[in-house]
């Protein structure tokens, strides 16, 4: 059975939005619980199909997943299986993380090449060549990659681009490694930060300097509580949506210094950004102003806002440029905001035009991957009239409480069945 959100849009927005804990930082929390048989409680933990099926893949690996509540869950016990199960690596890329926790705790993995998001093209490359430079042997077979070290040996490690993933992998083979690794050109995200953090309350030794990555490996684990960063994506969601339909909206819970990509931009967009210790009130009356904007590796512009600014930027005044160059193929809302009156157009260098209109009107649209998903939303609460998104199954997977949160800030919106 498929469904679908209605939105009457042309609403503006009002009221309050707790925002929950970020899917990029609890999917790699959870496959690092790998690297250790102790206890480890997680709270704020967004309640989403991908952390899901993270859940089901430390499972299936031999971990005990105990529910602790609405938002937590405790993981313990050790890896009995090394071979990770297809049709999970298939549904989401971020499942090829449990690689180099699983080489540290068995010295061999078995591990499908992932699946995930339709994005454009995502090799591992930086991922494998990451772990033959600590001296792990690397094979590929029948659609698998096959790794072993009987132990992994501390070394320097040049990324030739700060792949989130990678350097996530990277940092886990790090800390159960002997001896010292530095990561060069790693990625910076904060959800870096939040797996650096999480491995040092275990035990390990991380220190992050910029784009460098020290870390001491070879240290014996604990458990931990340990709580999962705010969604600073989710957040930049709903504060796009009040960028585009106007109101006042508070959104709490956040993390600011890892917001301020987005909300530097919001400003210079017109809108009024008003910022607390853990939250940001964000307010619009007019039309926003036009913007450039080039996503980039943090601290640039998040590609994964990419698409819903872009749905915000077809209701600003005059011309705007939009740059992907993190991926080259996230542009599956183009053609969906065009059926809504948008007048937008994408080159093949990667480059989205959008001339500002006044209004979109509601109709029929299909989400093709998380935050192209997003970006309709954004239209459709925006959009005057009925707007009927398909393809929920990648908001599902990014958006915890989605429904809820439109509500709770006054959106018309339901969600049927079709
Ligand atoms: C993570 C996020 C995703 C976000 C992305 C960029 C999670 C679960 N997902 O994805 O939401 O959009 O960061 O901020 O955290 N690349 C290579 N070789 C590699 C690895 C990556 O060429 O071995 C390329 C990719 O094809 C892509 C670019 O690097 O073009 C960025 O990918 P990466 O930073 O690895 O993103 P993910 O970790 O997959």
């Amino acid at each position: 059975m498929s469904e679908k959100l209605i939105i009457q849009g042309g609403k503006s927005l009002e009221g309050s939005i707790d925002v929950p804990g970020a899917k990029n930082s609890a999917l790699p929390l959870i496959a690092a619980t790998l690297i250790t048989d102790k206890s480890i409680h997680l709270k704020n933990v967004p309640g989403l199909k991908d952390v899901k099926t993270m859940l089901q893949m430390v499972q299936e690996l031999g971990k005990r997943v105990e529910s602790t509540g609405s938002n937590s869950v405790r993981i313990s016990g050790a890896v009995s299986n090394n071979e990770a199960p297809m049709e999970l690596v298939r549904k989401m890329r971020a499942s090829f993380l449990v690689l180099a926790p699983l080489i540290c705790r068995t010295g061999k993995a078995e591990v499908p090449l992932p699946g995930g998001c339709n994005i454009g093209t995502r090799p591992v490359d930086l991922h494998l060549e990451g772990l033959k430079d600590l001296g792990a042997t690397i094979e590929q077979r029948d659609g698998k990659i096959i790794a072993r070290a009987d132990k992994l040996q501390g070394s320097d490690i040049f990324f030739d681009y700060p792949s989130v993933g990678a350097t996530e992998q990277l940092l886990m083979a790090a800390v159960g490694a002997r001896g010292r690794t530095r990561l060069y050109n790693g990625a910076q995200e904060p959800e870096i930060r939040d797996l650096a953090e999480f491995l040092n309350e275990l035990g390990a030794n991380v220190s992050l300097d910029g784009s460098i990555i020290n870390v001491e490996g070879g240290q014996e684990f604990n458990g931990t509580t340990y709580e999962v960063l705010p969604d600073r994506i989710a957040a930049g969601t709903y504060m796009l949506a009040v960028g585009a339909t106007g109101g006042s909206v508070n959104v709490e819970s956040v993390d600011i210094p890892s917001l301020k990509p987005l909300t530097l931009k919001l400003k210079k967009a017109g809108l009024k950004i008003v910022e607390g210790d853990n939250s940001i009130r964000i307010e619009k009356t007019e039309r926003p102003e036009n913007l450039e904007v080039i996503t980039l590796p943090y601290p640039g512009f998040p590609t994964d806002l990419q698409a819903p600014i872009t749905s915000m930027l077809t209701l600003a005044k005059g011309k705007s440029v939009i740059k992907e160059t993190v991926f080259d193929s996230r542009f599956g809302h183009v053609a969906e905001l065009s059926k809504m009156g948008a007048d937008i157009s994408v080159t093949n260098s990667s480059t989205v035009f959008v001339e500002g209109k006044n209004s979109l009107r509601g109709t029929e649209v299909e989400a093709t991957d998380i935050r192209a998903g997003a970006a309709l939303v954004i239209a459709g609460l925006a959009g005057e009239g009925k707007t009927e998104i398909t393809g929920l199954k990648h908001l599902d997977r990014g958006y915890s409480k989605l429904l809820e949160h439109l509500q709770e800030i006054g959106a018309n919106a339901e969600r049927v069945d079709t």
